[in-house]
């Protein structure tokens, strides 16, 4: 099947299409292709995941509003199923790459998944199939990594016998389907003409602009859009500080600083987590390395989101000299241990390097987050005779916290709050003092 009868098999839904790695993306991305009307075979390495995914049961906890039903309604059509198989590949004409892509303790691209999910492929994939990696690559890998490799594992030659191009994903857990069908999507295909024929695909569940591009550029992209936010984050963390040194407001500040034109100032917070924002700034950085190119800014603004949980405590060691107590042995609540709110997923998460340092100090750290089962349960009971709580999360639960009762319970009335979800009205009221970021 040549690529302009695969473009012809993608409008008309014979396409078969496969979808390899079954994560916070690939799993609503095949479950919406499958919803779409394609004929859909996700692949996953985790065995429990394949089974949850195949009983019509979303293996993401988290508030994710429409997959759970999304998933149970497409797999009682038996238009998606989940294998951890790649022998039935071989009949696929389109597959998506949606494996993990983290970097390592030095900030260096780890492609152990997406090199073992092409070498498990090549062998399988069928004479002009098209294969689009959807994770975040640092530039020049679709070129320099995912090629050479495809190449060597099927025996076949680009645009002879396979077609390849790149299209990143721009969900956010807590929003994944929804992000899939309404945010634009860029799509870098080897030639314009595989762009295109992505773009045919992509045009059944994006509801969106979709942009063709060469391969760079689509890598470009994703990984420049990611650290931009990084980076404005980061500023917004910095004049937090300052506001607190001088005894600012910086909630106050960052709404007045936005009224003036093209000015669009982040949020502060208690750190920066998940998947992405943490290492595709160094995705980024990776493309420049070989050509000995000094960066500053991205490096930079990691360190400042990475010292915001150091920061918090520091404000938490304050609120407790205040209150006489040292932070040797005091027990200490800390709410949420997702990275983000109303989310299940934990990876890189600030609270981690939070606890780490309250251990580090001698304090005895007591976390709570109603989305992870190891922390969840009722708030009261699990910090009772804390002596002063840290709020990292803006979780719903939080955010509608009943703050009498919190102080009720609590050994000294401290509140620390990394998420500014409690102002200092509510706060008085209930007897609280509040210690938040950014306010001096
Ligand atoms: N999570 C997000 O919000 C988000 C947003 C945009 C882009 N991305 C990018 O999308 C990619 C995937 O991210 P994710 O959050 O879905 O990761 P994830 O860890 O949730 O999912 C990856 C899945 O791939 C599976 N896997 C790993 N190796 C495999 C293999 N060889 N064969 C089959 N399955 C394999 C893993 O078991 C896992 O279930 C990453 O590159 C990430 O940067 C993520």
């Amino acid at each position: 099947m040549k690529l302009n009868e695969l473009r012809d098999a993608i409008e008309n839904k014979t396409a078969r299409l496969a979808v390899i790695g079954l994560g916070y993306v690939g799993l609503p991305v095949a479950a919406m292709f499958a919803e779409a009307g394609y004929n859909v075979t996700g692949v996953e390495i985790l065995a429990e995941r394949v089974k949850k995914i195949n009983a019509g049961i979303s293996p993401i906890e988290g508030n994710e509003p429409g997959l759970a039903e999304l998933l149970a309604r497409v797999i009682k059509t038996d238009r998606l199923r989940a294998t951890m198989d790649y022998a039935g590949l071989d009949d696929r004409d389109v597959l998506l790459i949606d494996v993990e892509t983290p970097v390592d303790d030095n900030n260096v691209p780890r492609y152990d998944a997406l090199r073992s999910a092409i070498k498990s492929l090549g062998p399988v994939l069928k004479e002009d199939a098209l294969v689009i990696i959807e994770s975040t690559v640092a530039p020049g890998t679709i070129k320099d990594l995912v090629l050479p490799l495809l190449e060597e594992c099927s025996g076949k030659k680009l645009n002879q016998g396979f077609y390849l191009g790149i299209c990143p994903e721009r969900v956010m857990p807590g929003k994944l389907l929804k992000n899939l069908s309404t945010l634009s999507r860029v799509a870098g295909g080897m030639t314009p003409e595989t762009s295109e024929t992505m773009i045919a695909l992509y045009r059944h569940i994006v509801k969106a602009d979709l942009d063709a591009a060469d391969c760079v550029t689509a890598e470009l992209v994703k990984t420049a859009e990611n650290a931009y936010r990084d980076v404005q984050i980061a500023f917004a963390n910095e004049v937090a500080l300052i506001c607190e040194a001088v005894g600012g407001d910086v909630w106050k500040v960052r709404e007045l600083v936005n009224k003036s034109p093209m000015r669009q100032m982040h949020l502060p917070g208690a750190g920066v987590g998940g998947h992405c924002i943490p290492k595709d700034p160094w995705l980024l950085a990776y493309g420049a390395k070989s050509k000995n190119i000094s960066l500053r800014i991205i490096p930079a603004a990691r360190a400042v989101n990475n010292s915001m949980p150091l920061h918090m405590v520091k404000l938490l060691e304050e609120a407790l000299a205040q209150a006489g107590k040292p932070v040797l042995d005091a027990r200490i609540g800390v709410l949420g241990y997702a990275y983000l709110e109303d989310s299940d997923d934990t990876r890189n998460s600030p609270t981690r390097s939070l606890v780490a340092r309250l251990y580090e100090l001698g304090a005895q750290p007591v976390i709570h987050d109603p989305w992870i089962p190891e922390y969840d349960g009722d708030l009261f009971e699990r910090i009772k005779g804390c002596d002063a709580v840290v709020l990292m999360v803006a979780h719903s639960e939080y955010r509608n916290l009943d703050l009498k009762k919190l102080k009720s319970v609590l050994r000294l009335p401290i509140l620390v709050d990394g998420r500014h979800v409690h102002d200092d009205i509510g706060a008085n009221e209930a007897g609280l003092k509040i210690y938040s970021v950014g306010k001096g």
